[in-house]
């Protein structure tokens, strides 16, 4: 199968196969007036300075005319919980009265509202609410997307959500990556058996998840009332023995060291990061420890921003996601968050676009194959109602998508 997108007015995409740091995270490159040819699916051609090809190239081919707009790489969101089920529009009341959200998880809300729903929804339900999660996702850009678990709390619920995952990836067009968070609370029934739960999490659920092969990467929220260090430690280090590569909720709400751990157990990524500390970021910067940041999490609980600039500075490659989740970031448009990255963290357009794109695959350990406009990478594509990069960014709170191009072919 062949497929022509022409007319391009402007390509901007980052380069290369692994995550962008430093200065490199804004040195793109952009061409004005060219076409891509995507063949089986990969990249095939990217036209230099012609913006058709050659009329024998096109004969057999799948046309689309970008009319002389922007066109990207695919969005990667390499965190999202969206598999759920039990939304908390009801706990918008409490937290406009100042109930912050560790006071709600403590008195039995917040995630574990979610878990309950979660528990009591069956495989088809799980399936169905993601389905239509995805489609928005897939409608404001994003192509591949990461998925964890963490609202189950069971051996059986556990499994069950990760099952979900992998039917929902070939359900529809969005690629996911599965990650396993069993970690993401203490359910009700372990209360004051902390140790206990973190035993199952160890013993049962991740022997269970690796067996069956349904995540590639492993998970914690390691915080003040959730896991502390040497349990966050403890997981992932486990997850490691089963073949599970180590993420970790870090420094979110408290500053609790989970960036140093970050570095220490050399994790793939960190994700939040708003508290961490220098001593942490040199330790991450030191693993190549991708840093995921998620700025309409920030927004949304009233938290403050994460020092990407700075991170940027010290060498740490920065990612941009959006949290997908019912509680602390009920969104799955990327787009709001690449205005905030933009506007609240200071980064460039072109950082910010690396941001949501090569260093989101490189914290999925697929930039190798996706992530960039290149020959031989994945044929994902966003063809933008915006005549420059720049605008992505200036017009901002309306879904600028015009089509997305998923594998070479037009899904929207
Ligand atoms: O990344 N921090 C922990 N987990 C999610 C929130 C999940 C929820 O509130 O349901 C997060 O913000
Ligand atoms: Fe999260």
């Amino acid at each position: 199968m062949k497929t022509v997108v022409k007319n391009i007015g402007l390509l901007a995409t980052a380069r290369g196969k692994e995550a962008r740091k430093g200065r490199e995270q804004g040195e793109i490159q952009q061409i004005a007036g060219t076409y891509i040819v995507i063949i089986d699916g990969r990249i095939a051609t990217v036209g230099g300075e012609h913006t058709a090809p050659d009329p024998m190239i096109c004969e057999d081919a799948t046309i689309i005319d970008a009319g002389g707009a922007l066109v990207t790489p695919g969005l990667v969101d390499a965190h999202t919980h969206l598999l759920f089920a039990g939304w908390r529009q009801k706990e918008l009341a409490l937290k406009l009265q100042g109930v912050s959200y560790l006071e709600i998880l403590k008195q039995g809300g917040g995630i574990l509202h979610t878990v309950n729903a979660t528990r009591r929804a069956t495989p088809a339900d799980l399936v169905a609410a993601g389905q239509e999660s995805l489609g928005r996702m897939l409608r404001h850009g994003t192509t591949t997307c990461e998925v964890k678990s963490g609202y189950g709390l069971t051996v059986e619920d556990e499994l069950k959500s990760l099952a979900a995952v992998r039917e929902l990836n070939g359900l529809q067009p969005v690629d996911l990556v599965a990650t396993f968070m069993g970690a993401h609370a203490i359910p009700v029934e372990y209360q004051n058996r902390q140790q206990e739960y973190v035993r199952l999490v160890c013993d049962e659920m991740i022997p269970a998840v690796a067996e069956q092969q349904l995540a590639v990467f492993c998970d914690v929220f390691c915080e003040d009332h959730v896991f502390n260090l040497a349990e966050s430690g403890e997981i992932l280090a486990c997850g490691r023995r089963y073949g599970l590569l180590p993420k970790i909720h870090a420094d979110e709400i408290t500053p609790l060291g989970g960036a140093a751990l970050a570095g220490e157990v050399r994790a793939v990524s960190a994700e939040h990061l708003i508290y961490a500390d220098d001593k942490g970021l040199a330790k991450m910067a030191a693993s190549g420890t991708v840093a995921v940041l998620l700025p309409g999490t920030s927004f949304y609980l009233g938290e403050d921003f994460a020092r990407a600039r700075a991170m940027v500075e010290m060498g740490i490659p920065v990612a941009i996601a959006t949290d997908f989740n019912p509680g602390s970031c009920p969104n799955e448009s990327l787009q709001l968050p690449m205005n905030l990255a933009c506007l609240k963290y200071r980064l460039t357009p072109a950082e910010v676009l690396t941001a949501v794109t090569l260093n989101g695959a490189a914290a999925l350990c697929c930039a190798h194959d996706r992530g960039t406009v290149e020959e031989g990478k994945a044929g994902d594509l966003v063809i933008w109602q915006a005549p420059d990069l720049e605008f992505l960014f200036y017009h901002w709170g309306v879904n600028l998508v015009k089509t997305v191009i998923k594998g070479g072919e037009p899904v929207l």
